[in-house]
């Protein structure tokens, strides 16, 4: 399965597009099947529907862990290196995980949860939020897990949207100097929850602080554990049962519950995750993102452990107790494939070098990034000074709705090419396309990033709005519409150049500004908001708010500062905005649409040159926004 040539790179990209299921069909040949498929793939772009390995039966977690109790019962599945690095670390063996897994499985089915039903998880980065997953996954509860950063409005919205019968959380997390009230945030979300869907919540102690516990709906963790079983047989799963959701933010409205289903995400992350890292037995693999996100779920959980790997998961924050932090667990444990955010990079590379140099990196072979682009600055930096000048980076380009990382360049196979993510993996075949729809050939070229082929872990919908999955990822014929623009280069790599769509990339996180907009609507103050992003050192981008008032106001300052924390309590800080502009107008069309395009020149620091303005209905806003924002 594991690519180690460019000819086999070639070889094998040719056979995945001339024979797409005689290609899958072989990897997915590797996994334990309780019974085979009969069909490998049928697709529909219009429906739109994709079916892979149609017919076959399986369960994702006796991929993960039963398989390897054979020959690798006593290997690290997972090191959980804590928060404090005063507290001990955790080293959990496949042994131990299916154990762990299968106890806990016992306990959600004691508790009421059956296949099928929604299982929302609000924990920390501490091993039981991976125990958790997976005991979903063993008994085909599908579970939905919302980073332990969001609020309880957010948190209630996604309990809500997906009528989570379970709750999942721990009294409190730890993340650098600050702890995390997470049962107080939980307990605020099931009073506002609109469904009421929530029976129990099992509650982890973490911190050891107060917490109320609600009779009969709260359970502790350690208790609910009781005599529980370790004996959990899998539940059989069709291919395409559904195993998880995890929510996105889209352009408008409220986030999208993405959907991934068993048979071709296992595939998909494996055979992604062995090629993409390399890892090969017995290597150290740590990915820094939180479980929280997509990149957690497919490339700490269950990529890794499909692999049979020793994967990481590390509770804090890259700046805690300093900002050597991620180096000095590098060299702690060896570490051979790391993986991380450009924003971190650009963060740390503020601070003195001291603070790499102090650690040992020599273990490292493989340093990846993902979730926005890395600017050529930071990249220099990492392949410098973290790879030595010459560990390969892989810069991943993928979504939550990809499930898998589809463009890179494979380590050691492929060169790497800053500020461009690299190549297609096999299965995967992109495409540029122009507004009109048509597709951009040859090189060099630039477009709308589109995937004219399906590959095994395409988002199968957004839960409970088929509609809006068809309308956001399929208005073009024959196509998966990615939402991000970008460029092909002559050796055929590409580069993406950001989103084309109102979704804008703050800090890694995707935030939609229509959710964030509404939030500052609701204040009595305000008419209306638009928001933009502005290029920002460090966060890659950060957001810049338009916002008409009723009447002036003396104290802007202090109001932006309510709205900034009205932002936080509703949506979670990641969502907070850097600049705050109280204006006497937006500049719109005749139609009514705002002019995006415009407010995100000024908020770039541009004075003139805004281009066409011949169909704005008040071009004299422009000139006042501008003079107040230079005043500012
Ligand atoms: C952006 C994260 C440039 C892109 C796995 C995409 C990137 C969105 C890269 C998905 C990259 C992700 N270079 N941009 N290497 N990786 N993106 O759903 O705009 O959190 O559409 O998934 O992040 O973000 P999501």
């Amino acid at each position: 399965m594991q690519i180690k040539t460019v000819e086999q790179y070639v070889d094998t990209y040719r056979k995945s597009v001339a024979d797409p299921e005689g290609f899958w069909s072989e990897i997915a040949g590797h996994f334990i099947w309780k019974k085979p498929w009969e069909k490998v793939l049928q697709y529909d772009w219009d429906k739109p529907e994709f079916r892979w390995f149609e017919g076959g039966q399986l369960n994702i977690t006796e991929n993960c862990l039963d398989r390897h109790l054979d020959d690798k019962a006593d290997r690290t599945a997972i090191i959980w290196e804590p928060n404090d690095p005063n507290e001990e670390a955790r080293k959990i063996t496949y042994r131990e995980l299916h154990k762990e897994v299968s106890r806990f499985a016992n306990v959600l089915k004691k508790q009421g949860i059956s296949k099928g039903d929604r299982v929302c998880i609000y924990l920390p980065m501490i091993p039981e939020l991976a125990i958790a997953v997976l005991a979903c996954a063993r008994i085909g509860a599908i579970h939905s897990v919302v980073f332990a950063g969001f609020s309880s409005k957010s948190l209630a919205t996604r309990i809500d949207d997906a009528t989570c019968k379970m709750l999942l959380t721990a009294d409190g997390g730890y993340r650098g100097t600050k702890t995390i009230a997470l049962k107080e945030i939980a307990d605020k979300a099931l009073e506002i929850s609109e469904t009421q869907s929530v029976e129990k919540v099992i509650v982890f102690k973490r911190t050891g602080q107060n917490v109320d516990m609600l009779e009969g709906r709260d359970i502790w963790w350690e208790e609910a554990l009781e005599g529980a079983s370790a004996d959990c047989p899998v539940e059989v799963m069709e291919a395409e049962d559904p195993l998880f959701i995890l929510y996105t933010s889209g352009s408008t409205g409220k986030p999208k519950g993405i959907i991934h289903t068993t048979g071709g995400y296992m595939v998909y992350t494996a055979y992604s995750f062995i090629n993409v890292f390399q890892y090969n037995e017995g290597d150290i693999y740590w990915c820094t993102a939180d479980i929280g996100w997509i990149t957690g779920h497919s490339y700490i959980v269950y990529g890794p452990l499909l692999a049979g790997a020793t994967t990481m998961m590390f509770e804090g924050v890259p700046t805690f107790p300093d900002a050597g932090r991620f180096w000095q667990i590098v060299e702690k444990y060896k570490v051979n494939q790391f993986y991380t955010a450009p924003t971190a990079i650009r963060a740390l590379m503020k601070y003195p070098l001291e603070l790499v140099q102090r650690s040992d990196l020599s273990s490292l072979r493989v340093i990846g990034t993902v979730g926005e682009p890395i600017n050529e600055e930071a990249w220099v930096w990492y392949k410098k000074n973290i790879g030595n000048g010459e560990v390969p980076i892989i810069d991943t380009w993928w979504q939550t709705e990809t499930g898998g990382i589809l463009i890179t360049t494979i380590p050691g196979v492929l060169h790497d090419e800053p500020t461009y993510a690299g190549l297609p993996l096999p299965g995967v075949q992109p495409m540029l396309f122009d507004e009109m729809g048509e597709e951009v050939e040859g090189f060099p070229s630039e477009g709308r990033l589109g995937i004219k082929f399906p590959w095994p872990s395409i988002t199968r919908g957004i839960w409970g709005d088929q509609e809006r999955y068809k309308r956001t990822y399929f208005s073009f014929e024959n196509r998966y519409f990615t939402g991000d623009g970008a460029l092909r280069n002559k050796r055929g790599y590409y580069r993406i150049t950001g989103r084309v769509d109102d979704v804008i990339i703050v800090s890694g996180h995707n935030l939609g500004t229509a959710p964030i907009e509404d939030v500052i609507d609701d204040h009595p103050l305000v008419v209306e908001t638009a928001i933009v992003g502005f290029p920002h050192d460090v966060k890659g981008n950060a957001l810049y708010a338009f916002i008409i008032l009723k009447q002036n106001v003396d104290e802007e300052d202090e109001l932006a500062l309510e709205i900034n924390r009205l932002i936080a309590k509703k949506i979670g800080p990641i969502a907070k905005c850097d600049k705050i502009q109280f204006v006497p107008g937006l500049p719109k069309t005749r139609s009514g649409k705002i002019m995006r395009r415009i407010l995100r020149k000024i908020a770039a620091g541009e004075t003139s040159d805004f281009g066409d303005i011949s169909t704005l209905l008040n071009p004299e806003v422009v000139e006042k926004i501008i003079q107040k924002n230079s005043a500012l």
